[in-house]
């Protein structure tokens, strides 16, 4: 049974976990939202800064919690994009020099591939799929034939959905992350109210930046206690594109099973109703659990494992990837 330790720094959260075998020891994760919230964004050198200061700290805790001499882990692993180029490079760096200091395998990952095999975490054995990867900088229907086997369905062409959530909340002026802003908000509003635009339905491809704009345009216009309404109505607009997309590729690929992952995957108006299609149209159901769709080290430390026991290793010199693409 092989131990790993894996660091998540592609972009604004410092996370670090350790996996042995199936088990997971200790997951650890260190926000910097605050940090960046002063900033109306994220600075990218304050995210490396603060990825250097949290790392060390994360590791500690998770050795402790973990009950692990660092020295007896197996392999180490690290995201190695996509992501921002100088918080990828903080992780990476982490793991090689543990890798290289141990003597054990380094394993560059891919953060998509992370979310993307988050829903098999507690089974630990990936089922041909078709799967909707859903965060704040990815939107994307990805053909599974297996581990290391996938085909690209389609993509955002513009901003992903969880950056429409993020920037409608933000002029809705409500806070960061967006996502679980407005679904707080949606309660008890009427998903009807507002007719907003769905955009490209008919395509494999995905586009939020109309409905967006549409959002831009109505809310001046609107007075009184709306904010529900617009709110439910706004995630009932994103959750329809992403089932029925998702819906349409199971059918077209003609796979038995359907999963989910990402932060946006958080939303359980979308849990439930791509559950509910789903199970409508014949086809098994997976989602990640809550606490593994928001971006986390312990969904790199299970691709990592995967990879391990497939015998696939990177090489110390293998660079970070901004842009890494999954298929
Ligand atoms: O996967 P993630 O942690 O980071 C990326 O890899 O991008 O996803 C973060 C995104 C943010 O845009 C956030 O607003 C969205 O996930 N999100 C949600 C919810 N929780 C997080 N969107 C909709 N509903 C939620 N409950
Ligand atoms: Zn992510």
């Amino acid at each position: 049974m092989k131990t790993i330790l894996a660091l998540e720094t592609s972009c604004d959260e410092t996370a670090v976990a350790i996996l042995r075998g199936r088990e997971l020891l200790a997951s650890e994760i260190a926000s910097q939202i605050a940090e960046h919230e002063k900033y109306g964004g994220i600075v990218p050198e304050v995210a490396s800064r603060n990825h250097l200061i949290q790392a060390p700290r994360l590791l500690e805790r998770v050795a402790c919690s973990g009950k692990i001499d660092i020295s007896n882990v197996d392999a180490f692993a690290a995201t190695s994009g996509p992501g921002l180029a100088s918080s990828l490079m903080i992780g990476v760096s982490i793991a090689k020099g543990l890798a290289t200091g141990f003597g054990k395998p380094y394993l560059a990952i891919n953060h998509l591939e992370g979310h993307l095999l988050s829903p098999f975490f507690s089974d630990g054995e990936v089922k041909p799929n078709v799967s909707l990867i859903v965060s704040g900088g990815h939107t994307m229907l990805i053909r599974v034939h297996g581990l290391a086997g996938y085909e690209l369905i389609g993509r955002t062409v513009d901003d992903a959905a969880g950056e429409a959530f993020d920037k409608v909340a933000k002029m809705l002026g409500l806070g960061y992350p967006g996502g679980p802003e407005i679904e707080k908000r949606a309660r008890g509003g009427d998903p009807a109210r507002f007719n907003l635009p769905r955009s490209m339905l008919d395509s494999e491809n995905f586009s939020f930046s109309g409905l967006k704009t549409a959002v831009r345009y109505l809310f001046p216009k609107l007075h009184g206690d709306f904010l529900p309404d617009l709110c439910a109505s706004f995630q009932q607009a994103i959750v329809d594109i992403l089932v029925r997309k998702t819906i349409a590729a199971a059918r077209k690929y003609n796979v038995d099973l359907v999963t989910v992952s990402g932060g946006v995957s958080c939303n359980q108006d979308l849990r439930w109703q791509l559950g509910a299609a789903c199970a409508r149209k014949g086809f098994e159901f997976k989602s990640a659990e809550p606490w593994l769709c928001t971006d986390n080290a312990a969904m790199i430390a299970f691709t990592a494992s995967l990879r391990l026991q497939a015998e696939f290793e990177s090489k110390v010199t293998e660079e970070i990837d901004p842009n890494l693409a999954l298929a």
